[in-house]
């Protein structure tokens, strides 16, 4: 090996370790979540980098590049005109038109005159107030059928020739990573953010009193499937997790013009009451609790030991079945209840800690 090949051998060790440190430096927080969950795997930077493609209007994420007014027209002719029209004025499918309703004394004064009209004509390059989302949103999203097929360079052609359609870059202008930040577009002052969907303190969008006396009953949000619908996709009591608070209902049985009658038991309840194993098996507690053992959850015996002493055990461990909650046995939380009634609580709080037999 030649000394001068040795050294650019030991360069390229050495920049491989640095390139390491500032990886491991910049790994994200995500790592920290792999204990705690048990699952999914940090994301290497690759797939990161694949992902965080947004460009902001400061330019933070701005691609290096250039294209040409002449050979956007190219790519637009070609590839955006058939939806968008050949003047960007096309609106078949419900898109904005791309192009109008802006004058060169809006351009001037960064605000649009058309906005105060009440039928105001709204368009993609007469509302922006950067050009960097006409970039980013060509570049994640369009063409339509085919996003992200675009290279770098196309995007910053096409997107010079939508400015140009706009009257925003003269015909001979080529765009690139740096005169985009500089693009004046007519909304540029448009924008506010002293309004309620910002700033608490701000304007309200919309305006409305409480109802402090004499008030409509407060309305019950209800759903419902027609009879005729109800088991046409199968059995939704199958199909849905026995726990956390959406269930599936029972759509096999149900009093036709009534409401739907609650997910079978696997045994039905004998009139003595609701059978605590009956209701822990049905609501999937012994799925996350074994009786001794721990499954997701503490095993109801470890659970029994605890709170055996405690005066209020009972009413308490009731209250957690039903609430659920997190960080009294570890960092899994267990799903609220929200199904089960005050007295099924009950019943299993006694269960367990008599020693769930
Ligand atoms: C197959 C039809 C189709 C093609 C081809 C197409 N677009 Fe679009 N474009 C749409 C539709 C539909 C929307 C609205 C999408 C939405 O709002 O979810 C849209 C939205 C847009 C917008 C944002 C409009 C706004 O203000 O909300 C821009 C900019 C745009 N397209 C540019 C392009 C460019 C550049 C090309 C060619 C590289 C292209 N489109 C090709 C259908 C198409
Ligand atoms: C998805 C899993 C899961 C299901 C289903 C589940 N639990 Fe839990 N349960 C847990 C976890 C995890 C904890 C520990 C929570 C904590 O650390 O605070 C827990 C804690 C408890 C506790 C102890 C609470 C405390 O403050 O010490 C009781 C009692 C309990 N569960 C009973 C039940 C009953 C009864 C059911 C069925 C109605 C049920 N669990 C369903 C996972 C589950």
């Amino acid at each position: 090996m030649s000394s001068s090949v040795k050294r650019h051998a030991l360069a390229a060790a050495v920049l491989a370790l640095l390139a390491g440190a500032v990886a491991a430096q910049t790994k994200p927080a995500a790592t920290t979540d792999a204990p705690r969950f048990g699952f999914g795997r940090t994301p290497t930077a690759e797939q990161i980098k694949a992902w965080d493609i947004d460009v902001r209007p400061d330019g933070h994420g701005l691609r290096k590049g250039r294209g040409t007014v002449a050979q956007g027209q190219e790519i637009y002719d070609t590839q955006c005109a058939s939806c968008h029209g050949v003047f960007g004025e096309q609106i078949n499918f419900h898109q904005t038109p791309l192009v109008g309703g802006a004058t060169a004394a809006d351009v001037k004064a960064g605000t649009v005159a058309e906005f105060k009209k009440s039928n105001a004509l709204r368009t993609t390059t007469n509302k922006l107030n950067y050009a960097t989302t006409l970039w980013d949103y060509i570049n994640r999203a369009m063409p339509w059928t085919n996003p992200q097929s675009l290279t770098v360079d196309q995007v910053y052609a096409v997107t010079a020739y939508i400015l140009n359609m706009a009257n925003l870059v003269p015909e001979n202008f080529e765009l690139n990573e740096r005169n985009i930040l500089e693009v004046q577009m007519p909304n540029r002052n448009g924008f506010t953010t002293n309004h309620g969907m910002r700033l608490v303190s701000g304007k309200p969008d919309t305006a409305n009193t409480a109802c402090m006396s004499n008030c409509a009953p407060a309305p019950k949000v209800v759903s419902d499937l027609p009879d005729y619908a109800r088991n046409a996709h199968g059995n939704l009591a199958e199909q849905k997790r026995p726990l956390g608070p959406v269930r599936g209902i029972d759509t096999t049985r149900y009093e036709s013009g009534g409401t739907a009658v609650a997910s079978a038991a696997p045994s039905a309840a004998p009139a003595a009451g609701p059978q605590p194993k009956d209701l822990a098996a049905r609501n999937a507690c012994t799925a996350c609790h074994g009786i001794n053992n721990k499954i997701v959850g503490p095993g109801f015996s470890e659970i029994a030991a605890k709170y055996a002493k405690r005066d209020d055990g009972e009413a308490y461990l009731a209250g957690k079945i039903k609430a659920g909650g997190v960080g009294v046995w570890g960092q899994v939380p267990m799903p609220a209840q929200p199904g089960l009634s005050d007295a099924e609580a009950k019943v299993l709080a006694k269960w367990i800690l008599g020693g769930a037999k």
